[in-house]
């Protein structure tokens, strides 16, 4: 089972040419009301890849928090460990540009409101997996990978947004996910010098951290570095419409399959291509792929043996 413990948004998404540049006004779309947040991302994309999920997390008493777990519901996400919490529920505002690019403003609301104690201890054991992000209080965060790892679990936590993390946070962590730019960011933090590719720059910090490190390279595809062995996975070649939600659909979707018992590489298959499909629909939630779209793309595409 995967218990995800994070944040949940409503994304208010509009489309224009181009991003604006600071002070500039420019036209954008109708906009969109669509569930998000990286922590109900992630939990969605984990149930569409088949495992079974526990979303721990918090939403305000406002008219958005039916929206915002709307789409977790119908997907079968477990929600009875979601709280109200204050006023507001979390509103991510969004802009995408023609070349599918985006910007995200982040109002926290009910998510700064989430604590550890809200991750009961009989609620994950033994071989399950707890998957964390950084959109929910970063303390609470780290209180509840030790709830997890005491009671024997496999804790996963994706840098995103990128926050510098101190060596000791890592105690309770087995895993760490980034994308290229967070891999780098994370690198010089803890004082080394990032590698000129993205597979030097996890293997520089799977060393570093003696855990495995895993990073996402968009088209490129993702690279993994445990401490005897690096993986490569390309990505699926798509045309890409939004990228928001890729990275957490990789996230999820690489939990999901190692939390049924796949290896890490087949794990990263199935997650790089969900995450390239993620890219190739609008939004955030609506454009995450069920597990049979997943192995299609992975059984016709010649550059997935
Ligand atoms: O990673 C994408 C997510 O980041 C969006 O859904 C938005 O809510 C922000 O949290």
């Amino acid at each position: 089972m995967i218990t995800v413990f994070g944040s949940i948004n409503i994304d208010l998404v509009t489309t224009t040419a181009r991003l604006p540049r600071p002070g500039e006004t420019v036209p954008g779309s109708e906009y969109r009301l669509i569930p998000g947040g990286k922590g109900a991302n992630q939990a969605l994309a984990a149930r569409r890849a088949g495992a079974v999920v526990k979303m721990i997390g918090a939403v305000g008493d406002d008219d958005m928090a039916a929206t915002a777990l709307a789409e977790l519901d119908a997907g079968g996400v477990d929600l009875s460990g979601v709280q109200r919490r204050g006023k507001t529920t979390g509103m991510a505002v969004i802009t995408v540009d023609d070349h599918a690019e985006n910007t995200i403003v982040l109002s926290p609301g009910a998510n700064a409101k989430l604590a550890a104690t809200d991750l009961q201890e009989d609620a994950i054991g033994a071989g399950d997996t707890l998957l964390l992000q950084m959109e929910v209080p970063f303390a609470e965060t780290l209180a509840a990978a030790r709830t997890a790892k005491a009671a024997g679990a496999r804790v996963i936590l994706s840098i995103a947004p990128f926050l510098p993390v101190e060596r000791e946070a890592f105690a309770d962590i087995d895993m760490i996910l980034v994308n290229e730019t967070e891999a780098g960011d994370l690198a010089r933090h803890l004082g080394l010098n990032p590698g000129s590719t993205g597979a030097e720059t996890v293997a520089k910090l799977a060393r570093e951290l003696k855990r495995t490190v895993i990073a996402t390279l968009g088209a490129d595809g993702a690279v993994a570095a445990t401490l005897d062995d690096t993986i490569s996975v390309p990505a699926l070649k798509v045309v890409p419409v939004d990228t928001t939600g890729a990275g957490d659909t990789f996230c999820g979707v690489l939990a999901a399959l190692l939390d049924e018992g796949a290896d890490l590489a087949t794990a990263m298959r199935h997650a790089s291509v969900a995450g390239s499909l993620a890219c190739a629909k609008a939004g955030a939630q609506p454009s995450f792929p069920l597990r049979e779209a997943i192995e299609l793309s992975l059984g016709v595409d010649p550059a997935f043996p």
